[in-house]
């Protein structure tokens, strides 16, 4: 079925699932980071979902009442899963650092990584606290260039750098 401005969110919509597959250049080799990663690719492909023309609408006014508030609704459940995910994600990583000795080998690097790790998280708490239902094409839109950037920088500098590290030979690991 053709979406409207008029035709209410699928509950598909909501779901947003691991992609099977990380581009060549994304790929860390630790396993867990990667598949954390592919679930936040999963995320950046259901925000573009949620909006019939997410670059092309200024606003949400040409929609209905009945979409605008399904529109709503889906961003704030994705925002609060997001949310968890970061949580649990940024943790990993960070002890990763610990646990590998990292964080007192390369202090600098690890925490210029951990600086981002709370850019991107107050980034996200500006979008929740900027939620407006007559404006929610704009906080898709800063939502997806969010993430756009976090994966072309943060992954390809920050956690490549944290597995390349981790993979040293020899390791180096907490007694
Ligand atoms: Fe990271
Ligand atoms: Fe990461």
């Amino acid at each position: 079925m053709l979406s409207t401005p008029d035709t209410p969110l699928p509950d598909a919509a909501l779901s947003w699932y691991p992609l099977d597959q990380l581009p060549a250049g994304l790929q860390t080799g630790h396993e867990l980071i990667d598949r954390e990663h592919r679930t936040l690719l999963g995320c950046l492909d259901a925000l573009r979902r949620l909006c019939i023309d997410l670059p092309g609408m200024t606003d949400c006014q040409s929609c209905s009442v009945e979409r605008r508030h399904d529109c709503d609704q889906h961003l704030v459940s994705m925002l609060g899963d997001l949310i968890a995910f970061i949580l649990d994600h940024f943790q990993t990583e960070e002890k990763i650092m610990r646990d590998s000795l990292m964080v007192m080998l390369d202090r600098d690097v690890c925490e210029a990584h951990m600086e981002d790790h709370a850019n991107i998280s107050s980034k996200i708490q500006e979008i929740v606290m900027a939620l407006d239902p007559q404006r929610t094409v704009v906080r898709l839109r800063e939502l997806e260039n969010l993430i756009e950037r976090w994966i072309e920088n943060h992954i390809r500098l920050h956690d490549r750098l944290l597995v390349r590290w981790i993979e040293l030979d020899p390791p180096l690991t907490a007694a």
